[in-house]
C-alpha cells in the first residue's frame, strides 16, 4: 500500500510516500481502508481481528489509529475500541476531522471544566482545529461563549454560535475586565497572571499545549510553577492529556447527527501532498481542520 514514512526525526521535508506492507492487525483490531485521515481516520473496515464484534468488512467507521500519523496510508491499524460507526451526515473528509479535535473540546469542556448552562467560557483560538468543535460544545452545554480569534476568522466564530468574538487584533480579551468561568487556552500567547486576572474567582483555567510566545505550557518546570501558583487560589488550572475514547465518539457523533456541532474543514490535500498539510498545520493559523484524503491509485 501507499503510506507516508517517516525515517528520521525531523520537520515535514523528511515524509516520504513510499509502498509498504499493509498493517497486520491483532486480534481486537480493525483494519481501516483509510478515505481521509488528519490526526484520525475515517474510512472502512476492510477487515477485522478474532474478537472484534462491533464492526464488519464494509462499514463506515471514524476514529483514532493506532499510532500518531499512522492513518496517512492507504490502510491503518486501529483498536475496536478507538473507534465508532461514521456520523451518517458527515463525509469522510468532515468524520477525519472529528476524534482528537472533538476529544480535547468535549474532555476540557464537559469531563474537566464541568461546564453548566449560563456560565461564561471564553476559547482563546476559537477558529483552529479545536477551537471551532470547543465554541459548538460550550454552546451545546449551555454556555454563554466567547470566542478569541482575528479579523478574518470573526464571521467564522460568529457562525459557529459564539455569543461574542473578540478580535486578538484589537483587543487582548485579558484586559476588557470581563471575567470567565471557564478558559480554554489553545494557544498561550498570554502570561499565566494575565489568564487568572480574566478568570472569576471560581473559574478553571485549561491550557491546551500551546506552541507560540508564552510557553510556559510546553515546559514541565513552568508547569509545576503554575500547578503552585493556583494552589492557594479558589481558581484552577485543568490540565490533561487527551485520551481517545469509543463514549466520546458516540457523543461526538449524537452532536453532529442532531446539527449541533459541524466539523469546519479548512483545506484538504491528496496524500502525496500530507506534507504541505503539515506545514498548513504547523502554521498555527489554521481555520478549522486540515485534512488528507486518501483515494484508489494514489501517486507520488
Ligand atoms: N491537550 C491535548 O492533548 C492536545 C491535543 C491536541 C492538540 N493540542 C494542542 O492544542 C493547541 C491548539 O491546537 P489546534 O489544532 O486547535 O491549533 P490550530 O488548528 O493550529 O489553531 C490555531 C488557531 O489559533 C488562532 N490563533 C493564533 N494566534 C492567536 C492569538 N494570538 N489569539 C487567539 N487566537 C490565535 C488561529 O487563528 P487566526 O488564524 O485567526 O490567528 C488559529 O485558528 C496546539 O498547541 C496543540 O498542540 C493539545
Amino acid at each position: 500500500m501507499k503510506a507516508v514514512v517517516q525515517d528520521t526525526y525531523g520537520g515535514s521535508e523528511v515524509l516520504d510516500l513510499r509502498d509498504i506492507a499493509k498493517p497486520e492487525i491483532g486480534e481486537g483490531d480493525v483494519l481501516v481502508r483509510v478515505r481521509a485521515a488528519g490526526t484520525d481516520v475515517a474510512g472502512q473496515v476492510e477487515a477485522v481481528g478474532t474478537s472484534v464484534t462491533r464492526f464488519r468488512p464494509g462499514d463506515e467507521v471514524f476514529g483514532s489509529s493506532k499510532h500518531l500519523g499512522g492513518a496517512f496510508a492507504e490502510y491503518a491499524a486501529v483498536s475496536e475500541g478507538a473507534l465508532a460507526p461514521k456520523p451518517t451526515n458527515l463525509t469522510f473528509e468532515q468524520a477525519a476531522a472529528v476524534p482528537m479535535a472533538g476529544y480535547v473540546a468535549l474532555q476540557a469542556l464537559r469531563d474537566h471544566g464541568k461546564v453548566k448552562a449560563g456560565q461564561r467560557v471564553l476559547i482563546n483560538g476559537a477558529s483552529g482545529g479545536i477551537g471551532t468543535f470547543a465554541v459548538q460544545i460550550a454552546k451545546s452545554l449551555g454556555a454563554e461563549v466567547t470566542g478569541v480569534t482575528s479579523t478574518r476568522n470573526v464571521d467564522l466564530v460568529r457562525s459557529l454560535g459564539a455569543d461574542h468574538v473578540i478580535d486578538y487584533t484589537k483587543e487582548d480579551f485579558t484586559r476588557t475586565g470581563q471575567r470567565y468561568d471557564f478558559i480554554l487556552d489553545n494557544v498561550a500567547n498570554h502570561a499565566l497572571s494575565d489568564l487568572r486576572r480574566a478568570l472569576a474567582p471560581r473559574g478553571m483555567l485549561v491550557p491546551n499545549g500551546g506552541g507560540f510566545d508564552h510557553r510556559w505550557v510546553a515546559s514541565g518546570g513552568r508547569l509545576i510553577s503554575a500547578k503552585v501558583s493556583f494552589a492557594f487560589v479558589s481558581q484552577s488550572l485543568g490540565t490533561f492529556i487527551v485520551s481517545p475514547n469509543q463514549e466520546n465518539l458516540v457523543v461526538l457523533s449524537a452532536l453532529i447527527e442532531t446539527g449541533k456541532v459541524t466539523p469546519v474543514i479548512d483545506r484538504t490535500y491528496p496524500l502525496s501532498e500530507t506534507r504541505h498539510a503539515i506545514d498548513h498545520v504547523g502554521g498555527g493559523h489554521a481555520r478549522g481542520k486540515v485534512v488528507v484524503t486518501v483515494s484508489d491509485g494514489v501517486t507520488s
